[in-house]
């Protein structure tokens, strides 16, 4: 029992080691795999000996049953807010008083401010007993707050318990959580694809994220915990300066801004401002100003504070990332991928630094949840280098008079039907080749190496081509002549022969390229082979009703309705007919049933990373031709997933999801005993 223990602690040191290396220090000394090892390590022998199971182990962060309500808790030392600057006279002013009150020369330079970002989250108290976590509180009204402990836990940031020494017995940390930009845009993407409600800005996205009384939706949110000042400690002492408060914090394990600095006087806050706000856009969480704070504790003691804000610190504001303006248009805008986008065309306003006159409403769905209307008062928003969009309405604003905004049929630029696909929130355009919107993309994918293979043509020069309307579908490659191609910008006489060439050997393909270079959605290049030898022959792909279809293997109800109805459209059948006319040609052959008696039928395996011996395409080839099936996501109807260097996600989720991983070595132990 003595060395059950012993090992029990030494993997919660561990960890919490490698938690602080990872979330605080931003750099982690072990690779993911064996940080999970001593994580399961950790599960199973808790799972064994569940009474050695504490609060503060590292494995008793999720997993918590919802609370009925939350408790209150009173802020011993209240949580005050700050004072805001927004111009620089203002600034100038609260330097003037700072200065004055300690009987200080204002221009001398030389009072030092601990300056930070000021994040845009949610303010939270945490308070640590003998180092671990016993309480974690929102601000409230800065008295009175709500016991959050349950969802507090939950953050990977926030340490269940301190690590090193020192620490006072009783301490309370202050800090702000909040929501990282990638996560926030993730989590809003994810939920418009489900069409559910999105957060309107990262900020409601941490509040609203903290105020859950199921803990388990907590836990799903991509949160990060940054520990700004200390409130109330008992016992122990802490350093003289701000600065050096959260250096000590940080050796705590707690996780500190990067950005902070210690400047002096107001020009030294006036220039971290200035370099905050060039690094405003590129940092991966939003801040909506600076703070600075008098850095020494003694002369902070000795300022005080006024009602409800300190006189020792204030915020310094950013332009604002939201301001209201009117709607004076709805239009549809189709994007590289057919996805028609509706676009709200504003009365231009002034927000995050420029004047924006079009904002986002993402999809259709969308459009309807907020229902933006012409004519409607609408909040938008602008963050960093993200597309303006429009939050939401202000319903007390709307003229009389108003329509709700229909979905258009036809795509507004080519003319197609426009369809959405079962419950998808996007609605596409269908022309895809004809669809000049759609053009370029489409082309790079017929000409790819896996497509057409056409060497020598590449992006740039298929967007020069596009551009002045020489190439309107594939079928115009195959008109391109030698003259024409050697007269363009960056193109000699040898680069315009070789690309014909290349043009005239790619004339020579398979029916399963070809296929697959259509850009038929969904239809990747295992579909385009399992169709190819399915059919055999062209024509009968086109003709295959729905029905037929399903009988391929790999090809769902989905897929197949996709292959209808791009054959159906007149102008695919027309591309498809002038490729043929202008030589491009294959073997066809008698239709045939794909291998689904091989030793490996009814297996499925995805392949990820970089294999020491084979290529992937060699590895499938082996697995399709003893009847296995491989494709490219792994779920848990996956039977193998076969890894090499380099693997990332796929693996992940095969181990998360109990999938057999095997490498080469096993892969070809399988095909031999096969
Ligand atoms: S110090 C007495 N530092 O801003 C000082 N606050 O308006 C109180 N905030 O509720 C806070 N970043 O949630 C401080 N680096 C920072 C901050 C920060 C964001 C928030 C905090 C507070 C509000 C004050």
């Amino acid at each position: 029992m003595a060395s059950v223990k012993e090992e029990l602690e030494s993997l919660k040191e561990q960890i919490r080691h490698h938690n602080y290396q990872y979330h605080v220090l931003d750099d982690p000394e072990i690779p993911d795999a064996e940080y999970d090892r001593l994580m399961r390590r950790l599960q199973a022998i808790e799972r064994e000996h569940p009474d050695l199971i504490t609060d503060d182990s590292p494995t008793q962060r999720v997993g918590d049953a919802p609370i009925a309500a939350f408790g209150t808790v009173q802020h011993q030392v209240p949580m005050l807010s700050l004072d805001n600057a927004f111009a620089e006279e203002e600034l100038r002013e609260f330097h003037r008083r700072v200065t004055d009150r300690l009987e200080l020369e204002a221009d001398a330079g030389t009072l030092e401010y601990a300056a930070e970002p000021k994040l845009d989250g949610a303010a939270v108290s945490l308070l640590y007993e003998e180092g671990r976590l016993v309480r974690a509180a929102t601000r409230g009204d800065g008295t009175t707050g709500e016991d959050i402990t349950h969802n507090v836990r939950t953050i990977d940031a926030v340490p269940l318990k301190l690590i090193g020494s020192g620490y006072p017995p009783s301490l309370e940390v202050r800090g702000e959580v909040f929501m990282p930009k990638a996560g926030f845009e993730a989590y809003n993407e994810q939920a418009r694809a489900k069409g559910e409600k999105t957060f309107v800005n990262p900020r409601n996205a941490a509040a609203g994220s903290l105020r859950q009384l199921d803990p388990r939706l907590t836990a799903e949110r991509p949160l990060d915990m940054y520990a700004y000042s200390v409130g109330k400690i008992d016992g122990g002492d802490l350093p003289a300066t701000h600065s050096e408060v959260l250096d000590r914090l940080q050796s705590w394990g707690l996780k500190v801004c990067p950005e902070r600095g210690v400047v002096a006087g107001v020009e030294g806050c006036l220039a971290f401002y200035k370099e905050m706000g060039a690094k405003r856009d590129s940092l991966p969480y939003e801040i909506d100003g600076v703070v600075y704070k008098v850095n020494d504790l003694v002369q902070q003691r000795e300022l005080g504070f006024v009602s409800r804000a300190p006189r020792w610190a204030i915020a310094h504001k950013f332009p604002a990332q939201e301001e209201l303006t009117t709607v004076e248009g709805v239009e549809f805008q189709v994007g590289r991928t057919g996805a028609v986008t509706p676009v709200a065309r504003l009365k231009p306003v002034f927000v995050g630094g420029v004047t924006v006159s079009n904002a986002t409403l993402h999809n259709i769905d969308e459009l309807h949840r907020k229902d933006v209307r012409v004519g409607d008062t609408v909040t938008i928003r602008r963050a960093g280098d993200v597309i303006p969009e429009v939050v939401g309405v202000i319903a007390s604003r709307r003229p009389k008079g108003t329509k709700p905004v229909q979905l258009p049929k036809r795509c507004p630029v080519c003319g197609s039907t426009v369809a959405r696909e079962g419950d998808e929130a996007v609605a596409r355009c269908t022309g895809g080749l004809y669809c000049a919107a759609q053009r370029a993309e489409s082309l790079k994918h017929f000409v790819s190496r896996k497509a057409m293979d056409i060497e020598g043509l590449g992006s740039k020069l298929i967007e020069q081509l596009v551009t002045i309307d020489r190439i309107k579908t594939p079928a115009d490659i195959f008109r391109l002549e030698k003259e024409e191609l050697a007269a363009l910008e960056r193109m000699g006489d040898k680069s315009a022969e070789n690309l014909i060439t290349a043009i005239d050997a790619s004339r020579s393909t398979t029916l399963e390229r070809f296929l697959y270079a259509l850009g038929i959605r969904e239809v990747g290049e295992a579909t385009a082979a399992a169709l190819a030898t399915h059919f055999g022959k062209l024509d009968a792909v086109m003709s295959a009703a729905e029905s037929e279809l399903v009988d391929v293997p790999d090809v769902g109800p989905i897929v197949a309705s996709r292959i209808r109805s791009f054959f159906g459209e007149e102008h695919n059948r027309e591309v498809i007919q002038a490729l043929r006319d202008l030589g491009v040609h294959w073997e066809e052959s008698e239709p045939q049933q794909s291998p689904a008696d091989g030793p490996l039928a009814g297996k499925t395996f995805v392949l990820t990373g970089t294999l020491p011996n084979m290529t992937r395409d060699e590895a499938k080839k082996k697995i399709q031709a003893l009847g296995g099936k491989v494709t490219g996501s792994v779920s848990k109807n996956t039977t193998y997933v076969v890894f090499g260097e380099k693997a990332g996600s796929k693996l992940t989720k095969a181990q998360q999801l109990g999938v057999e991983t095997i490498d080469e070595a096993g892969l070809n132990s399988l095909l031999k005993s096969s």
